[in-house]
């Protein structure tokens, strides 16, 4: 649905630009001076953690940490599964259904992975268990809440989560999800910064009146969690693998931080759709960008309504993306007998040339003016995307010949 040339010239352009939140946050216990002699009651030293973008250059913030957070008493290799990609070819169009993942695990040992590419990993996790303390080094990680609740508490503290949710874990930010029901939920992990779209956004970083969201709808962790344990394991994801680390203390000791980096939480029914009287492109659904990808989402909202409209997207040809597709809510009209159900994923790669299934277009005209009540997240990839090959477990078979009309 998101080809357009101009999107794709704002993404790479806002490479360059490395705004974790336009929010500054001061929490907890912090000093009166950035990097200066920070000390508790008895006079001794805070220990400053400094969480940097690009180096020094860019969003940062500080956390004051009880003991030094960098204590290790132990380190050593996890095996774990390594995802086996494909090409997309022969070039198809894929259909996964969500709905077929089972329950088990937690929300790092237990990811499905659809497919992905040097940029992004896309996934879908149903945790029951609480996660080991764990945090990505290579990727920031993206989720999107289907079903369930859970508590993530992190080092910067906790936030409790439900669906519709989308939670931002910024490269580096320990963390483990404790669910609270069963965890259903899409999983990006991006290697570069996931961030609101800079067009959103002032020269001075605040949302401009005309985005569809705002500081207001964001939620930060409530407050550090000041643990004090000894001995505990981390988890740490890199390009090679994971590593288990065991820490002197534990890396929730922060007592305060304060900066533009950190992790939080965005409704999707908080995100305002911008409509119009005719075809709003998907560039107005945009929510969120990452060098080479944008993720845009499709809300309840009223269907374009001067009386001449084709309320319903043109067939598109994705001259510069692979369009990946969760379907989270709603009867998904333009799909009609495509076998989409609720918690489906399709994967519409560039160069496929497709669009409302068969039925749908002579139907689209009597809901002019009328509302929609579909709820869709989607990523768009500047990149091919490969299959992850244990997802033809939960593959449709034949959606390739779905948008050819049927006779009976
Ligand atoms: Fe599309």
């Amino acid at each position: 649905m998101f080809s357009a040339a101009d999107a794709l010239g704002r993404a790479l352009k806002s490479t360059g630009v490395c705004r974790a939140m336009p929010n500054f946050m001061k929490v907890g216990e912090v000093p009166r001076k950035r990097f200066s002699q920070f000390r508790r009651e008895d006079g001794s030293l805070y220990s400053t953690e400094v969480m940097g973008l690009e180096g020094f250059s860019s969003d940062f913030s500080l956390l004051h940490h009880r003991h030094p957070p960098s204590s290790l008493l132990a380190c050593e290799a996890v095996s774990s599964e390594r995802i086996e990609f494909i090409d997309n070819h022969p070039l198809s169009p894929h259909l996964w259904h969500t709905a077929r993942v089972e329950p088990a695990g937690d929300t790092v040992s237990a990811r499905f992975v659809l497919c992905g590419n040097d940029d992004v990993v896309a996934g879908f996790v149903s945790a029951v268990a609480p996660s080991p303390l764990y945090r990505n080094a290579a990727a920031d990680e993206l989720f999107y809440v289907h079903e369930g609740a859970a508590r993530l508490e992190t080092i910067f503290g906790a936030l409790d989560v439900g669906p519709g949710d989308y939670v931002l874990l910024p490269k580096g930010v320990t963390h483990r999800w404790l669910p609270a029901t069963t965890l259903r939920a899409l999983v990006f992990e991006t290697t570069g910064h996931v961030k609101p779209p800079s067009r959103y956004l002032s020269a001075h970083g605040q949302f401009l009146q005309t985005a569809p969201y705002s500081e207001l709808d964001l939620r930060a962790p409530a407050g550090p969690l000041q643990v004090e344990e000894r001995g505990v394991e981390v988890l740490v994801r890199t390009r090679s693998g994971l590593t288990r680390y065991t820490f002197e203390r534990h890396p929730f000791d922060v007592v305060g931080w304060f900066g533009c980096n950190y992790p939080f939480a965005f409704n999707i029914a908080d995100f305002s759709p911008i409509t119009g009287s005719f075809h709003r492109p998907p560039p107005v659904h945009q929510v969120f960008e990452a060098p080479q990808m944008v993720f845009c989402n499709f809300v309840p909202r009223m269907l374009d309504y001067d009386s001449r409209a084709m309320p319903i997207p043109s067939f598109h040809s994705n001259v510069d993306s692979d369009e990946f597709i969760f379907y989270a809510e709603g009867n998904f009209f333009s799909r009609r007998g495509s076998g989409i159900e609720r918690g489906s994923v399709t994967l519409h790669p560039a160069g496929h040339v497709h669009g409302p299934h068969p039925g749908s277009v002579d139907k689209a005209a009597e809901r002019v003016g009328q509302r929609t009540e579909e709820i869709a997240v989607m990523l768009d990839t500047f990149r091919p995307l490969r299959l992850a090959r244990r997802a033809e477990a939960i593959e449709q078979s034949g959606y390739v010949h779905s948008w050819t009309a049927r006779t009976s």
